[in-house]
């Protein structure tokens, strides 16, 4: 394989060696390597000795220098300089040798040197989830858009994943659709062969804004309703149809919101909670016999000792209501089993609103106590924070309706519009269409994904086009931007060739750094599950990008080799920046 180990890594394994060298009555330590304001880095790992050794930390400091014989820069190839400071920390400067070799090596390497492992983890990430017959709200957009990057960047680093659609598509609800079709087949006659995802979803909601106005107003139409929901559950043949037919007009629409995200999701990754119907039944009669769940009022319960409502009584979870139906609580419990048993999860992912962490908490101990949830298998409940409204509250239209997702990143892409005819005044349509495109999508998925998972955010479309600041069209147009100086090479020239022995600029060492950071951050994400731990390290090289560009000129570099080697930062800054880009599900146009 040909992976590149970080520079601080390297860094890393030499303090190890120096301490266990030095004190070996330490064991081994973490020299806690960092980046550091005085040097390249810092070492903060040998202060905590001073105590367990009873010595004088600054004299420790000192040994472990004199063991990492760095003291001769001629011959280390990796340190340039080490000195104690402060009360026993090093500071360490790397050789502009090692760094300039680390860009050649991680530009010459596949996946600029970043190792995939496969650890025979499969991992279900369950995402997006949106319910049949309604519209997509914005919850469902944070959905798709954080499990789309999560998906991106675990299968980068070599994980297994199982991409899970978990469609609202069943329930009580269905007979009162199925039946008001029925009543009303002018609406279900109406689908035409290629409808659109706005067609279509115009469509249903009538559809549902008619029958839920009429379930309201007309009791006979109920009671027409409960039994079209019997009729579904028994599976009768022209009601599963009709259901059919309403399943397949959302997944026009959900279809159309996912091609205009580009995200990974297919119609093979929607598994749905019809799909775990069947085994309903089976798992409460389990969980009872297993005395999981209990009866309690009529009702089949899990409860838990920590877990009260605002009466303080017991708030157990619900497996079977008292009307002998099965929820959505059931239908959860079934679908670890299946992920468990059939799809092999070592681990499951939800990524769902933070409002939903109190029944994910319940569903997952009482699969603990069932024994379907092993210790071997960890379940996660990836939550996220609420998308709010200029004015600070729930995002929601003028008028009070929820806001049409499609209409949303309609007006995203127009606004991009707006941002890239700016720069291009000549740019031909078809081509402004598309860069619109991916510039409107990419800034509503930056600014989505730039967020910490669990905060709100305004959405302020302004603000997420807007080429200044941490944004998607900022870090799409820095790539562009270095796309374009490496067009301008002479002809023969190729970025890539360095020589290691050129002195390195301070804004050419930072932004080095900065790349050569990446796989470390990549690991920060996966195990936190966190991707604004990635965009704000892309948004950190753009800066640093900047920087290295208004103080280093690229191609009227002083020498030949000096250009070679900024061209070789350039590239490997574009590669960098594009390959992130691609983990956050995020376009890198070469023009803008
Ligand atoms: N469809 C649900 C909703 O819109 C979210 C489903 C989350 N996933 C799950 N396995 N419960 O609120």
């Amino acid at each position: 394989m040909s992976t590149v180990t970080p520079l601080t890594s390297a860094l890393d394994q030499r303090l190890r060696h120096a301490i266990a060298t030095a004190l070996p009555e330490a064991g081994d330590t973490d020299p806690q390597v960092r980046p550091s304001e005085h040097a390249d880095f810092q070492a903060d790992g040998i202060l905590p000795l001073a105590r367990p050794l009873r010595a004088n930390p600054r004299q420790l400091a000192t040994t472990v220098a004199a063991a990492l014989g760095a003291e001769d820069p001629a011959t280390d190839e990796l340190i340039a300089r080490c000195e104690v400071s402060g009360p026993g920390f090093l500071n360490l400067t790397l050789a502009d040798t090692a760094i300039w070799r680390q860009v050649a090596a991680r530009l010459a390497a596949p996946r600029l040197g970043i190792p995939a492992s496969d650890s025979g983890n499969v991992t279900v990430i369950d995402y997006s989830q949106p319910n049949i017959a309604k519209q997509m709200h914005v919850g469902h957009l944070r959905s798709t858009i954080i499990g789309d990057a999560l998906v991106r960047i675990l299968e980068f680093t070599g994980t297994k994943v199982i991409r899970q659609n978990h469609l609202g598509d069943w329930g009580t609800q269905f007979g009162m659709l199925i039946q008001y079709l029925f009543e009303q087949p002018d609406l279900r006659a109406a689908a035409p062969e290629h409808e659109t995802g706005a067609a279509a979803i115009s469509r249903l909601t009538t559809l549902y804004q008619q029958a839920r106005q009429r379930f309201e107003t007309d009791p006979a139409f109920v009671e027409r309703a409960r039994r079209r929901v019997v009729d579904l559950q028994a599976g009768d043949p022209e009601t599963l149809a009709a259901w059919q037919e309403l399943v397949d007009e959302s997944k026009i629409y959900f279809n159309d919101v996912y091609q205009r995200l580009g995200v990974l999701l297919t119609d093979d990754d929607a598994v749905g909670e019809s799909f775990y119907n069947p085994m309903l039944r089976e798992t409460a009669d389990d969980l009872e016999q297993r005395g999981v769940a209990v009866r309690s009022d009529g009702a089949l319960c899990v409860f838990f000792d920590d877990i009260r409502g605002p009466d303080g009584n017991p708030s157990p979870l619900i497996v079977q209501k008292r009307d002998g139906g099965f929820g959505y609580a059931a239908t959860d419990l079934a679908a670890i089993r299946h992920r468990v048993a059939t799809l092999g999860a070592t681990r499951i992912l939800y990524v769902v609103d933070a409002r939903q962490a109190l029944h994910f908490r319940m569903v997952f101990e009482a699969a603990r106590r069932a024994g379907y949830l092993p210790d071997t298998v960890q379940a996660v409940h990836v939550t996220f924070g609420s998308v709010l409204g200029p004015d600070g509250r729930p995002f929601k239209t003028r008028a009070g309706q929820s806001v049409q997702l499609i209409s949303l990143l309609t007006e995203a892409v127009d606004r991009a519009r707006h941002t890239v005819a700016g720069k291009n005044p000549d740019l031909a349509p078809a081509e402004l269409d598309e860069r619109a495109h991916q510039v409107g999508i990419g800034a509503v998925k930056y600014a989505d994904l730039s967020t910490g998972r669990t905060r709100d955010y305004v959405f302020d479309l302004d603000r997420m086009v807007s080429l200044q600041g941490n944004t998607g069209v900022y870090l799409q147009y820095a790539h562009a931007r270095i796309r374009s100086i490496l067009r301008k090479l002479p002809d023969g020239t190729d970025a890539g060739g360095i020589d290691p022995a050129v002195a390195m600029e301070p804004a050419e060492r930072a932004l080095a750094l900065h790349l050569d950071a990446l796989p470390a951050i990549i690991d920060t994400t996966t195990a936190t599950l966190e991707p604004h731990r990635l965009a704000g390290h892309l948004y950190a090289i753009a800066q640093a990008f900047t920087t290295f560009y208004d103080t280093c000129p690229v191609l009227k570099a002083p020498t030949t080799a000096i250009r070679d080697n900024r061209l070789a930062l350039c590239q490997l800054t574009s590669d960098t920046l594009k390959l992130g880009l691609d983990l956050l599900g995020i376009a890198s146009p070469h023009q803008l």
